[in-house]
């Protein structure tokens, strides 16, 4: 198996912007996303065929949470929800499983509420089971 960490500040942004003024950041900073329904981040995976696990991580510093719909090459897979971390300092992680296809491949967080998405650190991508440990 084998993993990748991909940075947000790194993505295509649809609605957002890379900052760097909360503590705990992997990279050079995060994504925050704009406080509307559709701000988006989309990240370019490139993999094998097959299962893959996804780490997002992120900060989300209210007490609501701020749910994306994840596409995969534009498809729909599932509405991810981003629960509150407590502050924008501390950082958990979102576990998704999809199917990619051999190559390159979008992934992609749209927020589905008025408030827009979390603070999005990174995308963590296990090919060949890699990740899983962490999934449950
Ligand atoms: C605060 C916080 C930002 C966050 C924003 C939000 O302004 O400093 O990092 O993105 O709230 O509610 O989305």
């Amino acid at each position: 198996s084998s993993s990748v960490l991909l940075q947000a500040e790194d993505a295509v942004l649809a609605g957002g912007v890379v900052e760097a003024n909360h503590a705990g950041y992997t990279g050079s900073g995060f994504v925050n996303f704009d406080n509307v329904a559709g701000s988006a981040v989309q990240f370019t995976v490139t993999a094998p065929s097959g299962p893959t696990n996804l780490l997002f991580r992120y900060a989300n510093g209210t007490a609501v949470d701020r749910p994306c719909a994840l596409t995969v090459n534009g498809a729909p897979v599932t509405t991810l929800s981003f629960p509150g971390t407590g502050n924008w300092d501390t950082w958990t992680t979102r576990a998704a499983t999809v199917t990619l296809a051999a190559g390159s491949n979008t992934v992609r967080l749209a927020a589905t509420t008025a408030n827009g998405g979390p603070n999005l650190d990174s995308l963590a991508v296990g090919t060949g089971g890699g990740l899983a440990v962490v999934l449950d």
